[in-house]
């Protein structure tokens, strides 16, 4: 059975709708550890857009189970990721227009570059981590930049139309997820899983940990919202000591 890894940047999006202090995703964290997560992921972006640099600092303080820091290799983010040490960094291609993580590193194009930072995170004692495209070639690269973990990319499978291309999708995931693993790989996954396509990915038998982060933040809004208004509903018929008139 694959571990969980939770990933909480959607609890930061609706904070920074308002840039106050809630929802903190720290405290996310912080029940998602309680109930079981074996990890928490935390994407620090370019352009700070959700999780920021105090957020970060804050997650490694705070958990006690595995801390995951998702980032480009953007010099300021490696540089605090350096100072802060997480267990684990996964590092991920970043634009800046997109929604969301678009597509695996490329291992193979980019070697050169990642090299050195793979290096000096590694000297810090921190577990490097790829987002990769279920590829060979690029296993093979993280292999040569002696990485030991990859994440695969899972967008195509959760993404995909027709019940042939999903399975074409998970035999692919399947088949990549066994060669990595053959050659000493640890294999995750993530992007795109929901509640009712993340079973067969968990079923892959060379699979470590799923991240998941969109769908579960989600579903906790409609797990909770039937709470939320009675608690305010109560809140709004209470006679207040302080009301005028
Ligand atoms: N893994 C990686 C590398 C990602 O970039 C993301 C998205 O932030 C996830 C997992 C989680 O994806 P989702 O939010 O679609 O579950």
């Amino acid at each position: 059975m694959p571990l969980l890894g939770v990933n909480i940047d959607h609890v930061a999006t609706i904070r920074q709708q308002r840039r106050e202090f809630d929802p903190d995703p720290v405290k996310a964290a912080l029940i998602c550890q309680e109930a079981g997560a074996d990890s928490i992921v935390a994407h620090l972006r370019e352009d700070r857009r959700h999780i920021n640099d105090k957020d970060i600092v804050s997650l490694k303080k705070a958990l006690q189970i595995r801390f995951n820091m998702e980032m480009s290799i953007a010099p300021d983010v490696v540089q605090l990721a350096c100072k802060i040490v997480p267990d684990q960094v996964t590092l991920v291609p970043e634009r800046r227009q997109e929604l969301t993580t678009e597509g695996g590193l490329d291992v193979v194009g980019g070697f050169k570059k990642l090299k050195p930072v793979c290096t000096r995170l590694r000297d810090k004692g921190i577990a490097v981590s790829l987002f990769v495209d279920a590829q060979k070639a690029q296993v093979d690269a993280a292999k040569s930049l002696g990485v030991s973990i990859i994440e695969l990319h899972t967008g195509s499978y959760a993404e995909a139309k027709t019940r042939k291309a999903l399975f074409f999708q998970l035999k692919t995931l399947t088949h990549i997820a066994q060669y990595a693993h053959s050659l000493g790989i640890e294999v995750n996954a993530g992007h795109g899983l929901k509640y009712h396509n993340t079973s067969a990915v968990a079923a892959i038998p060379a699979m470590n940990e799923l991240n998941i982060g969109h769908s579960i933040i989600s579903y906790a809004v409609f797990v909770g919202l039937k709470r939320a208004v009675t608690e305010m509903r109560a809140i709004s018929r209470l006679k207040s000591s302080t009301r005028t008139g």
